[in-house]
């Protein structure tokens, strides 16, 4: 086994000038053309991603690899790389990779956090606004011919302005989802693992809540958690029970933070009002019985998808990549117990 990051290490084969990098997926092109100068870059140019075995013949011999959040870096696959010395996974989740595993290996391990936030959280007020105020359903009845005439109870939803919003998550993407709450005159509640300093509840109007207590009361939920062993299905039929016949459910989380069989059941049966879902358990795979479902609205993993953040995400992965091979400290470097000081 490696010891901590050597900056200076360099396998047998490589060539110290130019260090052999792969890129597993398609990326905005900006950060493929960074690395290009200074790296031997092997470039995936497909959004088809590597299968296990596919992964495992690339990443040979190379010392950086871009990553996305459908390779699957495990415990197993990891002890198995030979020259690799830093995963810049294009993402701000890393439930992907094995960070522990990386760091006893001495493999930097880094992410793309603070350029996702705002849209992030656009995009879970989009899903509130839109399953609140039934826009889907309004766009597919518009949209089909069936709209004949004004009436009115016509689509009457549920007010988002003067609601109850519970956010469990209090990092980044939970204090932007709030800011938001507060232009729409929300309570906020929220639970955390770690309870946000008291200047911030006071700056964003937060009040903290046991998680029963915050699903009792809210008329949202919004999920802004990592998803870890704790927080895995920690929205499961007992949690859905708690919550108000009219209350909307938003995931931009991490899907397996949800039990979605409990949840499609939830909806069904109208133990809940509706929900906004991005993340699924089994992306791309759909429990069937959502895709049935008037009171759930469906996007496909688009939380970070604006041009702009998309690229950037890409160009800050490529830039981790290339500190590590340079030897300078990764920006976003979320194993630092790994990188050796010199
Ligand atoms: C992330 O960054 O973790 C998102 O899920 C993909 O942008």
């Amino acid at each position: 086994m490696r010891g901590l990051y050597d900056a200076t290490a360099v396998c047998d084969n490589c060539d110290p000038m130019k260090p052999p990098v792969l890129i597993t997926k398609r990326v905005y092109p900006e950060a493929v053309e960074l690395l290009r100068p200074h790296a031997e870059v092997e470039y995936c140019d497909s959004d088809d991603g590597l299968t296990a075995a596919e992964l495992a013949a690339r990443v040979r011999g190379k010392q950086a690899v871009v990553s996305q959040l459908t390779d699957k870096f495990s415990a197993a696959v990891i002890e198995s790389l030979d020259c690799v010395r830093v995963i810049a996974n294009v993402a701000v989740g890393f439930d992907n990779i094995d960070v522990p595993a990386a760091t006893r290996k001495g493999i930097l391990v880094t992410n793309t956090p603070d350029v996702l936030t705002d849209t992030t959280a656009d995009l879970a007020f989009a899903l509130m606004l839109a399953a609140a105020r039934r826009i889907v359903e309004g766009h597919r009845f518009v949209h089909s011919g069936q709209w004949t005439k004004w009436r009115i109870d016509l689509l009457v939803g549920h007010d988002v302005h003067h609601g109850t919003l519970g956010i469990f998550g209090m990092g980044r993407i939970g204090q932007a989802v709030a800011r938001r709450a507060a232009g729409f005159s929300m309570r906020i509640l929220y639970h955390d693992a770690r309870r946000a300093p008291e200047a911030l509840e006071r700056e964003l109007g937060l009040e903290y809540a046991a998680p029963d207590e915050l699903l009792r009361q809210s008329d949202f939920v919004s999920l802004h958690v990592p998803l870890t062993p704790a927080t895995r299905h920690m929205i499961g039929a007992a949690q859905l029970r708690l919550m108000k016949p009219t209350a909307v459910l938003v995931n931009t989380s991490r899907g397996p933070v949800v039990d979605e069989a409990a949840l499609a059941e939830a909806l069904e049966r109208g133990t809940i009002g509706g929900a906004g879902l991005d993340v699924f358990e089994h992306e791309p795979q759909v429990h069937p019985t959502l895709l049935k479902l008037e009171n759930v609205v469906l996007a496909p993993h688009i939380g970070s998808a604006s041009v702009d953040t998309r690229r950037k995400m890409c160009l800050m992965a490529a830039e981790n990549a290339l500190a590590a091979l340079q030897g300078r400290r990764p920006p976003n470097l979320l194993n630092p117990e790994a990188w050796k000081d010199r």
